[in-house]
């Protein structure tokens, strides 16, 4: 991702190691792009070829790093890990590619952020498993082919928008994941505290689940912190009660949202006359890029019922007015100042 969403959409590399799932059996939820990518993986084993390439998009935090490693482990070849920002030159990404065996995966994070140059030398590599590198300079430069072995290249990106078409049809498998339900992030917060070794109650992860923004790398993060106020404050064990308490200490809000959901609903109703507005003057207005704004935020507050995206653009439900406290005036969302209740 670009930038953390916020503090608890942060990676913590030992915890995501952990808790990790390495099994399409141990990942929950994104139950239709799991059964697509299961068949996939297993007709390419089955004709002993290398997996298509594969597109994963979604916000951040949803199992996209962990699909790639999944997929690598189930097609039993290895996994190399790089990301767009990091391949600086074609030379970097010809090193990468020279140095895969037969049925490895090359995962590239933040796919949407390589150099075009750079993106240009990938065409040929996943289409014809060709590379075509040009050597020396000046007089004595010259174009040399290289024979790439078949290889899986696995993109993530938190912005497919932003992909090039070239790009994009070059993916045969392409899927997006999408928010978790508070039941499926209270089965991943069970697994969680059995790996961390808490003791957990079904309702106590539940009251978890439910504040973390359908997004499991946040609940992850939470748990954590649960934990460490039920191992100082109580016995240890995680109760509904016990978790209640350890997220009002946080300022957890209830429902999950976050700092810049908030300022986006804020504004619109505050600025924006509860809408329509556009989503390029809304994101000048909160100090984000459209596209984040589009592919990070929206589609949370969408399925949660706080923001309509219509043809004049978006604007705030009732939910909305009611989560900041203000006065919902029906019918006449736009041009009416809100109100304090
Ligand atoms: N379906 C799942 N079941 C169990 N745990 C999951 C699942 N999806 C994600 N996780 C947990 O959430 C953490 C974050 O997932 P992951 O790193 O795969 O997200 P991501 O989509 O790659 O995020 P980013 O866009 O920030 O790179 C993982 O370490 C893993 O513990
Ligand atoms: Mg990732």
């Amino acid at each position: 991702m670009d930038r953390p969403v916020n503090t608890l959409n942060n990676p913590d590399p030992v915890l995501e190691v952990t808790l990790r799932p390495s099994l399409f059996v141990d990942f929950t939820g994104q139950a239709k792009v799991k059964e697509r990518l299961e068949i996939a993986v297993e007709a390419a084993r089955k004709r002993g070829e290398a997996l298509d390439h594969i597109l994963l998009s979604g916000p951040p935090g949803l199992g996209k790093t962990t699909l790639a490693n999944i997929l690598a482990k189930a097609m039993g070849g290895n996994l190399k890990t790089t990301s767009g920002p990091t391949i600086e030159k074609a030379g970097d990404l010809a090193g990468l590619l020279t140095n895969l065996e037969p049925g490895d995966v090359l995962f590239i994070d933040e796919i949407h952020r390589l150099q075009k140059t750079v993106e240009e030398y990938l065409y040929p590599a996943m289409e014809d498993f060709k590379l075509d590198i040009i050597i020396d300079q000046g007089p004595n430069a010259r174009s040399v082919q290289l024979k790439l072995p078949r290889f899986t290249l696995i993109g993530a990106t938190t912005r497919s928008g932003l992909l090039t078409a070239p790009l994009l049809t070059r993916f045969g498998i392409r899927e997006r994941l999408g928010y978790y339900t508070a039941e499926q992030l209270q089965k991943i917060l069970i697994r969680a505290a059995r790996l961390l070794q808490v003791e957990i109650e079904e309702n106590g992860a539940m009251e978890i689940a439910r504040r973390s923004r359908g997004t499991p790398r946040i609940a992850g993060n939470l748990l954590r912190r649960v934990r460490d106020y039920a191992q100082v404050r109580a016995d240890g064990r995680i109760t509904a009660a016990l978790a209640d308490k350890a997220l009002a200490i946080l300022e957890i809000d209830e429902n999950g949202l976050d700092e810049m959901d908030k300022r986006i609903l804020e504004t619109i109703i505050v600025k924006f006359g509860g809408g329509p507005v556009g989503v390029n003057s809304l994101a000048v207005a909160v100090g984000e890029e459209p596209d984040t704004i589009e592919e990070v935020y929206e589609p949370y507050l969408i399925m949660e019922g706080y923001l309509n995206r219509t043809a004049q653009g978006r604007t705030a439900t009732e939910t909305s007015y009611r989560k900041l406290g203000l006065k919902f005036i029906a019918g006449s969302s736009s041009g009416n100042q809100p109100k304090l209740l």
